[in-house]
């Protein structure tokens, strides 16, 4: 089973992507996941996308295209995909069930994350990480249950992402309206189109995709 995680930036989508999966046995992966791994281990595909992550913009098509292909190749024994993040452009989502296609397989759904932006701005100027484990926090909504200790590896040492400065996820909201967004429409002409509201509680929104995902597969 393939599903898209498709909404604007902080809307919950790699939260989700993690339970979801787990519940399901499914595969989550996140391009920004990906391409972000690729920065921190220095490779030469990391040194060239770096500046434009950074900055908020897309990173060109083909590079993610070749990521995405790559990782679904190497899981292609999984019996399920949650893809967080991906596509993010019209082309991404052609080339996509293009390539899915020719394996024989195609997306049995797409789930938006609709929520309001001067929520998801506030959720991402406070989330943060730990720097060792990556085990996601927030300021708001969830510390570590003693201060300044991550509750899973016990590293004291915290971070965020280059990319949470308000200019730059001003800039990402423009990305995903101009690029994103027309992927709504073209996913919802195919019939495979489901909303949830993403301004809930993390367990009513997981409850709500599962009931949807559950659905679909029967
Ligand atoms: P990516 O990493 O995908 O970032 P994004 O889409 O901007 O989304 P985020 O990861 O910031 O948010 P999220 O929706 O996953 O929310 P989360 O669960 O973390 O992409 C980063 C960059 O990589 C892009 O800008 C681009 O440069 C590049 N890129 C990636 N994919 C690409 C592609 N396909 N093509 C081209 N370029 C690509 O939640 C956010 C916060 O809110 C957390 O702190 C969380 O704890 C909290 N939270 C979550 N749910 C709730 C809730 N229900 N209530 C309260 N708080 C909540
Ligand atoms: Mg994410």
């Amino acid at each position: 089973m393939i599903t898209i995680f498709l909404g604007p930036p902080g809307s919950g989508k790699g939260t989700q992507a993690d339970q979801v999966a787990k519940f399901f046995n499914f595969k989550p992966l996140s391009t920004g996941d990906l391409l972000r791994a690729e920065i921190n281990a220095k490779t030469q595909l990391g040194n060239e996308i770096k500046e434009i992550v950074n900055s908020g913009k897309l990173v060109e098509d083909d590079i993610v295209l070749k990521l995405i292909e790559r990782n679904l190749k190497k899981n292609s024994n999984i019996n399920g995909f949650i893809l967080d993040g991906f596509p993010r452009t019209i082309i991404q989502a052609k080339k996509l069930t293009e390539y899915l296609e020719k394996l024989g397989k195609k997306i049995d759904c797409v789930i938006e994350f609709n929520v309001d932006k001067k929520l998801l701005v506030n959720r991402l100027i406070n989330r943060y990480q730990c720097k060792s484990c990556g085990a996601p926090y927030n300021k708001l909504y969830k510390n570590p249950r003693v201060e300044g200790v991550c509750d899973i590896c016990g590293s004291t040492e915290f971070t965020t992402r280059k990319d949470d400065k308000k200019d730059v996820i001003l800039r990402r909201f423009e990305e995903y309206k101009d690029l994103t967004s027309p992927l709504l429409p073209y996913y919802n002409n195919l019939g495979i189109l489901y909303k949830v509201s993403a301004d809930q509680e993390v367990k009513k929104i997981f409850d709500e995709i599962c009931n949807i995902l559950k659905n679909v597969l029967t």
